[in-house]
């Protein structure tokens, strides 16, 4: 079965499963946790490279004070708890988005989890935070000005190669297979950028309710998808380097 070596997904949901249990939208938030550490593990026993979770958009700062409030509790007790396993299980940790915005001290931890676990190669798990897909168009935008002024680049000669460097992943295999739980059929600013070719899939289930049996039913609808690239049926091979970067 032809497995992605780059999955996606947006983890919506937690709200509504708590709401229907008549409990705190922050109940489903903790609950969902459960549900990063199953993706987590899918991922490392299908050999799946790389797992980019959308945690928190940068819109999500909209939210009441007392919800944001929660999750970054959330976050920073899940740092404390998980790193080390993640790393003894070959994790490297990687926050992306506008970590300017977060509290000082969570931001120190998340920096001490990437650092920790930077050297690991069997799974690259990206948590999104703060994270807009925009917002990343814009840094890299702005990070290939900043290199054109030094020099480093010619400005007229910018093209989609060039610019794809400046994006936060782009280390990575493109995405293959972007998922988003909780039956809303949108990509709410997630990465826009490096899912021009994503396979996409939506289902209903809620983000806590996602396990092993609903990421096995994703990567088996992935695996019957035909990916053209623009070019003609069975023939259209590997993707052009073009198109992968
Ligand atoms: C996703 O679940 C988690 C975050 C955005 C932090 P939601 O909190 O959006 O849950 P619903 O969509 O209200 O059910
Ligand atoms: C997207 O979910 C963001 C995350 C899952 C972190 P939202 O619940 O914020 O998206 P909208 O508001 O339904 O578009
Ligand atoms: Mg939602």
């Amino acid at each position: 079965m032809r497995i992605p070596a780059h999955v996606a997904i947006v983890m919506d949901g937690n709200g509504r499963w708590a709401r229907r249990r008549h409990r705190p939208r922050t109940f489903g938030h903790r609950a969902g946790q459960k549900a990063v550490r199953a993706a987590v593990e899918f991922c490392l026993r299908r050999g799946i490279g790389a797992l980019t979770l959308f945690a928190f958009s940068s819109e999500n700062w909209r939210r009441p004070a007392s919800e944001v409030g929660a999750l970054m509790e959330l976050f920073l007790k899940a740092l404390d708890r998980e790193v080390a396993e993640l790393s003894g299980h070959g994790v490297r940790l990687r926050f992306i988005g506008d970590l300017a915005l977060f509290a000082p001290p969570l931001v120190e931890r998340m920096q001490a989890a990437m650092a920790e676990t930077c050297a690991n190669r069997r799974l690259a798990l990206n948590v999104a935070v703060g994270y807009g897909g925009r917002w990343d168009i814009a840094q890299a935008a702005r990070g290939a000005a900043q290199a054109a002024l030094r020099g480093e680049l010619d400005a007229a000669a910018i093209d989609e190669r060039t610019l794809a460097r400046y994006f936060c992943l782009a280390d990575l295999p493109p995405v293959d297979l972007f998922i988003r739980t909780g039956g809303e059929h949108r990509i709410s600013n997630f990465l826009l950028w490096q899912i021009a070719y994503a396979e996409l899939y939506f289902t209903e289930v809620l983000w806590p309710d996602f396990d092993h049996a609903c990421f096995a039913a994703a990567l088996a609808d992935y695996a019957r998808r035909e990916r053209r690239f623009g070019a003609l049926g069975e023939d259209a091979g590997t993707p052009s380097a073009a198109t992968r970067e």
